[in-house]
Formats: C-alpha cells, sequence, structure tokens
C-alpha cells in the first residue's frame, strides 16, 4: 500500500503516497499539468477527496492538507471519494443498493490503487473499494489527460453476493469542491431554443439537472455545466469546473452545498424508475463525467476541453470535414430525381463538397411525405427515386460531388410496415393508448434484434452504396409510455440498457466504417453529449438557423464542444442577409440549405469569396484555439477569434447583436492568443461585393498592439458582421 510511485509525475499524471509518518493513510494525488484531485484514506480506510485545485509544486504536502479543515462532520464521510449510503453517510450518495438478502446498508472502504499508464499523455488511476461486511466492491477510476487538464471519472460496481443485488442509485462520479461559495451555469431550453444558459449561486441543499426523457435526452437540459469557486468565473478569470457526462440517456447531477459548506457533486445515469438488478460477478460500468478545471476563466477551460475532445474523443478530430448543400429547407419531402438532379447541378455551382439528401426518400406503402408516415421503412420510395440512391450517388459523381443522406433508424411511425411487422419492437405499453412525439415512437435497443435491424440500416446503405460518403443520424422522438418487451421483467433496465443498446450499434458501424462522416442530429440539439460523440464527426445544434439566434446558441455550445464539430448551416431562417448568415456559419463547419437558384450573381459572387476564405482559415476554425472577445449577452457586438496553433494565422468574427439606435463597436475589441512578438496584416474578408471596407489597407500590427489595445471591426447597423483575417508578416 505504501509503494512508492516513482513514476514521473509529468508522465503519470502524478500518484504516490503519503510517508510513514501517516501511518495508515494513503494519500493519491490525480494530477494533470496544472491540477490536481487528491484522495486520501482517513483511519477507518474511508476514501475522501480532500482537494480539487491548482497543482501544488511540492507534492508532499498533498497529504497535510485536510489537517487544516477543522469543519464539522459527524458523519465522517461528508467528503466521500463515492458516498455509499446506508451506513455512516447522512447526505445524498453515490451509490445505493438493495442487497441480495434485502438490507440496504452499503459501507465501502479503501482496499487499493493502481495506476497504468495508457499513453504518453494518458494515465489510469484505479481505486478499490469494498464494503467490510459484504461482498461487494466498487472501482473507481481516473482517466487523466495529462497536457489537456481533462479527467473522465467512472466507477464499476460489483458483488459475489448471493443473488441479484439491486441497485438504486450508481453514480459515475463523487467530487467535492472547497470554496468560499459556488456559482452553477446550466442550460436549457426546447426545438429551437437551445443552450440557454443560466448562472446562479448555489444555496444550501441539492440543486439537481437532469434528464427523464429516456432518448433527445437533453432537449430540455443538458448534462453540460460550470462550476465557479470563490465567485463566479468571467471569461478569462477565476476558478471554474467545466463538465459534461458522456452518456446519450436520462442523466442527473446533483450540486449538494452541504452542512459544512462544501459543494458535493455527484453525477451519473438518472436512476429514477432505472433500478438497476446486478447478477452475481456482473460489472456495471457507469458513463464517464469528463471534467476539467481552471483558474484562468471559463475560456481557458472550454480550450483544454475542445483541444482533448479533437484529440481523444471525437471520429477523426484532427481530421478533414466536407462542406455541404442539404435539401431540408428547401424541398421538405416534396421531391424527385429530377429536382434532386437539378440540386446536385447547384451544389457544383454553389462549390461545396457533398450534397446530403435530407428526409422523405424512403418507404412504399406508406410513402414519407410528411412526417406522419413511413419512418421505419427504409426502402427508396419509387415514386419519387425510381433508380435508387445508387443512381443519386452515381449522378452526384457526375457533377463532381459527393453524395450523403438522412436516416433516423432508431424511430417508427405507427404508419408503417415496420410496425405492422413488428409490434413487439416498439416501445410501448402494452395496456395503454400509445402516446406520440413528432407522430412517431422508439424502437426499443435493448432488442438485440432491433439492434441488428439498426445496424443493417446504415450497414445496407454502405454495402449498396459503397461510394456514399455522409450520413446525418436524427432522433426526433423521446420516449413515453416506457416499456419493452424484450426486458420482461427488468423493465427498470429499459433507459439504461437503450442507451447501451445504441452504443452497441455505433461500435458495429464504427468498427465497420471507422471515418465516415456522421452527424449527430435530435429534431436540432437534443442529443449533443460526448457519449454520442465518440461515434460521430459532427452534430447538427439546433433546427433554428436564424444567424441572430446561432450566434448566441454556438457561442454557448463552445464552452463544451469544438468548432469543428458544430455544423452550421446557412438557411433561410430570420431577417439576416447572406452576408451575415454566411459569416455566422463559417464559426464552425460550413453548410448550406438554401436554393441556389434564387442567388443572385452577387450573391453567388458573395458565397464563392466566402468558400475560398474558409478553405484558408479552416485550419484555424477547426484545429486552432478559439477566443471568446466580447459576449453576444452583454454587448452589442459579440466577437470570436479562432488562432491556428503557429500563431501565424487567425481569423476575427463580429456580429451585431443589437438593432437599437446608434449600436455598434465604438471602442477597440481586445484580440487574444496571438503571438505579442509577431507582427500580422490585419484585413477584412468576406465582403459583400460592391462594398469597401473602413479598415486601412495593408494595417500591420504587432500581436502586442493587437492585445493591448485591439482592433476595431467597424461594426455598426450598416456593417452588421464583419470578419477579419490576420496574417503574420515576417
Ligand atoms: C429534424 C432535424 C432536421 C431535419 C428534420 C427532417 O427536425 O433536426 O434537420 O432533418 O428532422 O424530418
Amino acid at each position: 500500500m505504501f509503494r512508492n510511485h516513482l513514476l514521473p509525475l509529468c508522465l503519470v499524471g502524478g500518484l504516490f503516497t503519503a510517508g510513514s509518518s501517516f501511518a495508515q493513510v494513503v494519500t493519491i494525488p490525480v494530477e494533470t499539468q496544472h491540477n490536481a484531485l487528491v484522495l486520501q484514506t482517513d483511519a477507518d480506510k474511508n476514501l475522501k477527496m480532500v482537494y480539487f485545485g491548482a497543482k501544488l509544486s511540492n507534492t508532499a504536502e498533498y497529504a497535510r492538507i485536510q489537517k487544516m479543515y477543522n469543519q464539522k462532520d459527524d458523519s465522517g464521510i461528508l467528503n466521500s471519494a463515492y458516498t455509499p449510503s446506508g451506513s455512516a453517510n447522512l447526505a445524498e450518495p453515490a451509490i445505493t443498493v438493495t442487497h441480495a438478502n434485502g438490507d440496504k446498508s452499503l459501507s465501502l472502504v479503501y482496499v487499493s490503487h493502481e495506476v497504468t499508464k495508457v499513453a504518453d499523455d494518458i494515465s489510469l488511476l484505479t481505486v478499490t473499494l469494498k464494503d467490510p461486511v459484504y461482498n461487494f466492491e466498487v472501482k473507481l477510476y481516473y482517466k487523466t489527460y495529462f497536457k489537456e487538464d481533462v479527467t473522465e471519472q467512472w466507477s464499476v460496481i460489483k458483488h459475489g453476493e448471493k443473488g441479484e443485488v439491486v441497485l438504486n442509485k450508481f453514480a459515475s462520479a463523487n467530487l467535492n469542491l472547497k470554496g468560499s461559495g459556488f456559482w452553477l451555469k446550466q442550460y436549457h431550453g426546447n426545438w429551437a431554443e437551445e443552450m440557454r444558459p443560466e448562472e446562479a449561486k448555489l444555496t444550501h441543499g441539492i440543486k439537481t439537472i437532469d434528464s427523464k426523457l429516456g432518448t433527445r435526452a437533453n432537449l430540455y437540459e443538458p448534462s453540460m455545466f460550470a462550476v465557479s469557486i470563490d465567485k463566479p468565473a468571467t471569461e478569462d478569470e477565476g476558478k471554474v469546473l467545466l463538465g459534461a457526462l458522456e452518456w446519450s440517456g436520462n442523466f442527473k447531477i446533483d450540486f449538494e452545498l452541504d452542512v459544512s459548506d462544501n459543494l458535493r457533486l455527484i453525477a451519473g445515469i438518472n436512476n429514477a424508475a432505472a433500478e438497476y438488478h446486478l447478477k452475481p460477478n456482473e460489472e456495471f460500468a457507469t458513463p464517464a463525467l469528463v471534467y476539467t478545471y481552471s483558474d484562468q476563466g471559463k475560456g481557458d477551460a472550454s480550450r483544454k476541453l475542445q483541444r482533448w475532445a479533437r484529440k481523444y474523443k471525437i471520429v477523426d478530430g484532427e481530421g478533414s470535414r466536407l462542406t455541404l448543400l442539404n435539401n431540408w429547407e428547401s424541398t421538405y419531402f416534396d421531391f424527385n430525381e429530377t429536382k434532386l438532379a437539378e440540386l446536385l447541378k447547384d451544389t457544383k455551382k454553389l462549390g461545396v463538397d457533398l450534397f446530403l439528401l435530407d428526409d422523405g426518400w424512403f418507404a412504399n406503402k406508406y410513402p414519407r411525405n410528411g412526417d406522419h408516415a413511413g419512418l421505419g421503412d427504409w426502402q427508396e420510395n419509387k415514386q419519387k427515386l425510381p433508380d435508387g440512391i445508387s443512381w443519386l450517388v452515381k449522378e452526384a459523381q457526375n457533377n463532381g460531388v459527393k453524395f450523403g443522406i438522412w436516416i433516423e433508424p432508431e424511430m417508427v411511425n405507427p404508419k408503417s410496415e415496420l410496425y405492422e411487422k413488428h409490434p413487439d419492437w416498439v416501445i410501448k405499453q402494452p395496456n395503454r393508448p400509445e402516446k406520440y412525439f413528432r407522430n412517431q415512437l422508439v424502437l426499443d435497443l435493448t432488442n438485440p434484434k432491433v439492434q441488428d435491424f439498426v445496424f443493417g440500416i446504415v450497414d445496407n446503405l454502405f454495402t449498396k452504396n459503397p461510394d456514399l460518403a455522409y450520413i446525418k443520424w436524427d432522433c426526433n422522438a423521446v420516449i413515453y409510455n416506457a416499456y419493452s418487451a424484450y426486458l420482461k421483467k427488468d423493465q427498470s433496465h429499459l433507459y439504461t440498457d437503450y442507451v447501451r443498446g445504441l452504443y452497441k450499434v455505433l461500435e458495429r458501424v464504427r468498427a465497420k466504417y471507422p471515418k465516415v462522416p456522421l452527424m449527430l442530429c435530435s429534431g436540432g440539439g437534443g442529443r449533443v453529449d460526448y457519449g454520442a460523440l465518440k461515434y460521430f464527426t459532427e452534430f447538427w445544434p439546433s433546427d433554428n438557423t436564424d444567424p441572430l439566434e446561432r450566434v448566441f446558441i454556438q457561442w454557448e455550445y463552445s464552452y463544451f464542444y469544438p468548432a469543428i464539430t458544430s455544423s452550421n448551416h446557412v438557411t433561410d431562417w430570420g431577417k439576416q442577409p447572406l452576408k451575415f448568415r454566411t459569416d455566422v456559419a463559417m464559426m464552425g463547419k460550413l453548410g448550406f440549405d438554401i436554393v441556389i437558384s434564387k442567388l443572385s450573381e452577387q450573391d453567388l459572387d458573395y458565397v464563392h469569396g466566402a468558400l475560398k476564405n474558409y478553405d484558408n482559415l479552416k485550419e484555424a476554425i477547426w484545429h486552432g484555439d478559439q477566443y471568446r472577445l466580447q459576449s453576444p449577452w452583454d454587448n452589442d457586438a459579440a466577437s470570436i477569434m479562432y488562432v491556428d496553433n503557429a500563431k501565424a494565422k487567425a481569423v476575427m468574427f463580429n456580429y451585431l447583436v443589437n438593432n437599437r439606435y446608434g449600436t455598434g463597436t465604438l471602442v477597440p475589441i481586445r484580440l487574444k492568443g496571438l503571438d505579442p512578438q509577431k507582427k500580422y496584416q490585419v484585413k477584412e474578408i468576406n465582403l459583400y461585393p460592391g462594398t469597401k471596407s473602413p479598415i486601412e489597407n495593408d494595417l500591420v500590427l504587432t500581436g502586442n498592439f493587437l492585445m493591448n489595445v485591439g482592433v476595431n471591426p467597424h461594426v455598426s447597423s450598416g456593417r452588421t458582421s464583419v470578419v477579419l483575417e490576420l496574417d503574420e508578416v515576417k
């Protein structure tokens, strides 16, 4: 137990045990480049989380932290690293169980720990806890990404009792934070209203963010959050923890300001109507809570998460993406081969990489001519597409573009052949009237046959059309009347096993098609989380593509997800001119969903220029660092910039978000993330044909000037969106 792991701290994320002067006490620092989370046992071998914050320079001093606190804790385990219930604990538990004999008490004590090095940058700490009375074990996992300052934390639960144990609650992570006050930033929303932030000081008691929607679980509330410590963190100042659960189903995150004024954070799958029956020796692995910490504000924390996501989580995060033309808003369900052939020509004319055919291409007995029928019947509609998808793929190739397609494979319309053939594959109560969300029901992905069916939809598409280049995977309904014909007596497993079934399908898809771009969509942003994004290249933030709204929506998503994952399409929503719409969409992965034939010559010229600029800047936008300069919430103009990794090229987007009289950028906006020593040429790009920029030609300024004085993009009611490019001058 007191082995000194003499692995270099900078490599392993730091693990050591205290010296013999602290007999019986084991101290386990979980370190990353700048931060540390410290676990420590007490004399009774309870494992506690005693520190979370900036890494200390003298690692031996971690062992002394706990003794500096005189806070009251009668239970003795208020800051448990994974709080059991029914024994000493009186606070919100991380785990509640019913043993095989009906007893509901659990105590967990430290047994051992080990660190394995997964890769240069990645270490995995495993701590084993056991109940001294029952044959019951929990392993806590802390996977640290050293350079990125990111930790993924989860637990694995197992028992060797005589009979099933019921897991009544089974959190992924239980953090304990100390500070003079805590502020929670959370999000709420609905269709077309995603990512509306609220921030408030946490008061004593428990604040919960959760979802019980089953699928499309983030529709009302996502699991992403920020907790500021001591005072509300700003963009560049203050201590802040950013976190989210890597889970695409029901979640629950409790923030308990406890009797000792510390913050207990307990995150995991929502246990509401979801107790799990665990057989002897079966392992129950919880999904990871991913988090990062910065003492330099939300901006720094978000860049850490973004870097981590690109490097380790999303598919092909350091790779390339396809620009595209989508037909959803230009045709809805109303198209045929002739119309699509025109759109393929338009794709070429527009100058993007791919044409994405949206909803409406399938089903024959109940044709998919609206959202009330056909879902589940994944055969080409013979009237609309007599020559099938393969003809479209070829026709796309003839036009020198790629072809992608929309599916919603987890769902079914009651008006479909699938429903007629397999009513037992559908989640619905046998004895109650059906209740629909968008005229549809959810397929029962706990059933392996349904998993095969869903995998088959994707597999058939690619097998028949090997050149198919992109899939948009939608998910438009929540789960009402939760009941699985497959699960029989284990109905409470439905919410958990649904998500596991979904991930099994996605694993199979990725095993066979590792790199093909997949867009994660859920009636807008109803399912954006790192559990799912592990299998996707990008997501659809919202069906709301009004660019004014998107400035806010994309701004908030960017705290958690890198720009390369954010599919932003130029559409006809809103009242803004084409330039504004395109400039906003360029902040992430650019696409279009407009009628190209309606564009004027000038519009088309402008778009061609913008696409060229995008190509030139995509390295900075997709793989560089993002800096939020001016928030749309508190300013007339929002301003965001991206800098490439060499600090040689940057782009600054500025959008007017207030149209009252006299609004605009009256003072310069300070840039961030540049090299102060370098000189940059600043020039306005994406100018609409025939307009001139008030920004001087040949403006060359040092990074030092740009970061201390700034630059004025001259945003005003006559210049509602301004894009500036910065290039290093040698
Ligand atoms: C959802 C998606 C849209 C579109 C429609 C098709 O609403 O978010 O982008 O694909 O479905 O029915």
